[in-house]
């Protein structure tokens, strides 16, 4: 017996708290008429450092939850669950709940365009400590840029800043400046960094000051977005099974009120917001 509805939902976007939110406004620009649902797991955010299982456990449940909400199209709008649990959940979850829906990650649409960035052929990874230690980035760059050497920065007290909307904030400025000179005193040759995180585009100001003139920085919102504009022109049958209504739900396992206080900073605008509980 199949447990969710086979009818046409909303895309869904998760993320373990209010970094996905950077690649949900890249994709609503560029893809304005489909229906979707964001799903930021605050309440238990971060997962940069959680080990793989808790990390694949959470997810998991996201996604399920997700699917019970009507959605057959979810993007893990979050590096680490990428990282982490995108493979599992695919290989072992999809055939077991409904082999026709999909889950697709952030990290290879990141990956893909990195080749012609880089002209030193040496990048840098910023990210949480869960993706850095996965070796994802570097693994992903190599199976389609064998030439590029890849280094990574875990940067653990970036997230938890944007959580608490201390991004723009004074103290931010030590931890910023401190993780990006990490990663360049590992490879001086380095002329592009990768945002490996879905949180560090709402630090960019302060990461674009402290980043040495020259070094491209690469946020992922854009090519992640690019990316499902592809992916849905290829796969048509995909394509007709997602809504199209222009809006977009919150939901949040965190109070109501403290989702909407904090994304309305991000977003610039008020949002309604549905409290979900997981697990
Ligand atoms: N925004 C997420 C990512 O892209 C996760 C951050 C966290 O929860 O630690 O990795």
């Amino acid at each position: 017996m199949q447990p969710f509805s086979s009818l046409p939902g909303p895309v869904g976007v998760f993320d373990s708290g209010y970094g996905g939110l950077t690649i949900l406004s890249k994709i609503r620009e560029l893809l304005p008429q489909y229906d979707y649902i964001y799903l930021g797991d605050n309440a238990r955010a971060p997962y940069g450092t959680r080990s793989f299982e808790i990390v694949y456990e959470f997810t998991r449940q996201a996604v399920h939850r997700l699917f019970e909400m009507g959605c057959q199209l979810v993007i893990l709008a979050c590096n680490t669950a990428s990282a982490k649990a995108l493979r599992s959940i695919q290989q072992h979850d999809l055939p077991q709940w409904d082999a026709s829906r999909r889950v697709l990650g952030v990290i290879r649409p990141t990956v893909e365009s990195i080749g012609s960035v880089t002209h030193s052929r040496h990048v840098g990874v910023l990210a949480t400590a869960g993706t850095i230690k996965s070796e994802s980035y570097p693994m992903e760059i190599h199976k389609l840029f064998p030439d590029i050497t890849v280094y990574g920065q875990a940067c653990p007290l970036w997230v938890p800043l944007v959580e608490n909307n201390e991004a723009m904030g004074d103290g931010a400025d030590y931890f910023v400046r401190k993780y990006i000179e990490e990663l360049l005193r590992k490879d001086s040759r380095i002329d592009t960094v990768i945002l490996g995180c879905t949180h560090y585009p709402l630090l960019l100001p302060k990461i674009r000051q402290y980043m040495p003139a020259g070094i491209r920085v690469v946020p992922q919102g854009g090519l992640v977005a690019e990316s499902l504009k592809d992916y849905l022109r290829r796969h048509p049958e995909m394509d007709e099974r997602c809504t199209r209504g222009g809006t977009c739900t919150y939901c949040t396992t965190e109070a109501e009120d403290k989702f909407s206080e904090s994304a309305s900073v991000f977003l610039h605008e008020a949002v309604d917001v549905h409290r979900v509980v997981l697990g």
